[in-house]
């Protein structure tokens, strides 16, 4: 068997987590495999909503093994608190869930160093989640980190102590204060002894041993490929691999091992945080599609900026991944509009070109190609065959020039508002 792996072509927030939860009846197991906290999936059915960060979106379905992988990072005190939330709503959580030894702490320092790098940026700051996520990363590679599984040595105590004073040493460098994290320690620690209680694993034996067992496992990305540290819009990333390769480093997966890659994305574009954006809207369009797709984060509440779709970017995060199958989120936020634009190509010092640049903060003019709307109400469809003619010209071109299928098109928050195209 081969693990699939799902993951957001543009800036995060594709709806990832909606999708994961819809395609979990396919399949034994679904697993995160980078990212952390920052990651915010929603997921609606039978009137409820729920925000996952740290918690695979397949927690919710018929009792499938959810798995935690190596390449995350994770903070007890959130991570206890998502957990008791799934308890609370009759999850039997520490059956479905299993977390690898290898993922990385995220440390209450971790997250004042985060605030502290951002504020040293000034006005060229990231616009992080504030999850304290690149300081963890960084400690990662630069082998400082604290994986999970030393919360079962004997010497944990002293190991979190040495990396705090650490960090309390670079705080105090960069905000000539010193920083008081008594309380948030005793938070931690607690969440830590919570964690104790799961079943902590060797995630890529786990994984590797279902495959030869002939289970199938979904692969869950979080944030979008936009935001890859290699190949997103550099420096304004996260600072993991959020690209298809990051499923095999972050849960120990040969990449002769990945099957189908289903990349997702909206109808349109948003981004959150600061960073380039090319067809970024900061007109009354924007602003309307921000209002009917409640364009703000599901982790911080901040305002996603919006814009139309981008096929440039596109097919350069298509490429990257070797997306086989293209999931439409989204779609029925561009119901009520006259028109409906497609950026095909860039405008570079005058020259037009459809390669994804070295750096997109430089002169770019998106050249559109305008679709006439379908201005139809496509939340209630349950079927293709009821799209309006104006939306299948609209899926046409976008997969004409993507030269991949749309096989999934979402017309609705809800697990049920998902159309599976016919092959
Ligand atoms: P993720 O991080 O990729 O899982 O996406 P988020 O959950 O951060 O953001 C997606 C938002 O869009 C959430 O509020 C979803 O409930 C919502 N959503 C997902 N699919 C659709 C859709 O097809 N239509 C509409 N209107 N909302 C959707
Ligand atoms: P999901 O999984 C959208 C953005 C932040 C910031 C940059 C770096 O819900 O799609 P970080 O805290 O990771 O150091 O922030 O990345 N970002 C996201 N944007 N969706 C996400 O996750 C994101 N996770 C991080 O806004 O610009
Ligand atoms: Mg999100």
């Amino acid at each position: 068997m081969k693990v699939d792996v799902l993951l957001g072509l543009q800036w995060g927030d594709e709806g990832k987590g909606k999708v994961v939860d819809v395609l979990t009846p396919r399949y034994d197991i679904i697993a995160r495999f980078q990212g952390g906290p920052n990651a915010g999936h929603t997921l609606e059915f039978e009137g409820k909503k729920y925000v996952l960060r740290s918690i695979p979106s397949g927690i919710f379905q018929h009792g499938q093994l959810n798995i935690i992988g190596n390449g995350v990072v994770l903070d007890p005190i959130l991570f206890k608190g998502e957990a008791e939330d799934l308890e609370k709503s009759g999850i039997n959580i520490k059956e479905v869930l299993k977390i690898s030894k290898k993922a990385h702490l995220i440390l209450p320092t971790h997250r004042l160093l985060d605030a502290a790098y951002e504020s040293l940026k000034g006005a060229s700051k990231i616009g992080t989640t504030g999850k304290g996520i690149g300081p963890t990363y960084t400690d990662k590679v630069s082998r400082d980190g604290l994986r999970l599984g030393e919360c079962l040595s004997d010497n944990f105590l002293e190991k979190y102590t040495s990396a705090k004073k650490r960090h309390l040493k670079l705080l105090k460098a960069v905000t000539g204060e010193d920083a008081n994290v008594d309380e948030l320690e005793k938070q931690w620690l607690d969440a830590i002894n919570y964690i104790k209680t799961f079943d902590l694993i060797d995630s890529e034996f786990v994984i590797n041993k279902s495959l030869n067992e002939g289970k199938s496992i979904l692969c869950e990305g979080a944030q979008g490929s936009l935001l890859d540290v290699d190949f997103g819009s550099y420096p304004f990333v996260t600072s993991s691999n959020t690209i298809c390769a990051g499923a095999c480093a972050g849960l120990g997966v040969a990449p002769n091992k990945i099957g189908e890659v289903f990349g997702i994305f909206k109808a349109y574009c948003t981004r959150v945080g600061s960073g380039p954006f090319p067809t970024e809207l900061f007109n009354e369009t924007g602003a309307k599609i921000r209002a009917i797709g409640h364009e703000y984060g599901a982790v911080t509440g901040r305002e996603r900026r919006c814009g139309w779709i981008d096929l440039v970017a596109l097919r350069y995060t298509i490429m990257l991944n070797g997306v086989t199958q293209l999931i439409m989120m989204k779609s029925d936020v561009l119901d009520d509009f006259e028109e409906v634009c497609v950026c095909n190509s860039y405008k570079i010092n005058g020259v037009e070109t459809k390669d994804f640049p070295y750096s997109i903060e430089e002169n770019i003019e998106p050249v559109y190609t305008s679709f006439p709307g379908w201005k139809t109400d496509m939340t209630k469809f349950k079927s293709e065959d009821e799209f309006p003619q104006e939306f299948k010209n609209y899926i046409k071109y976008l997969e004409t020039e993507l030269n991949v299928p749309i096989s999934i098109v979402s017309v609705g928050p809800d697990r049920e508002q998902t159309i599976i195209r016919k092959k």
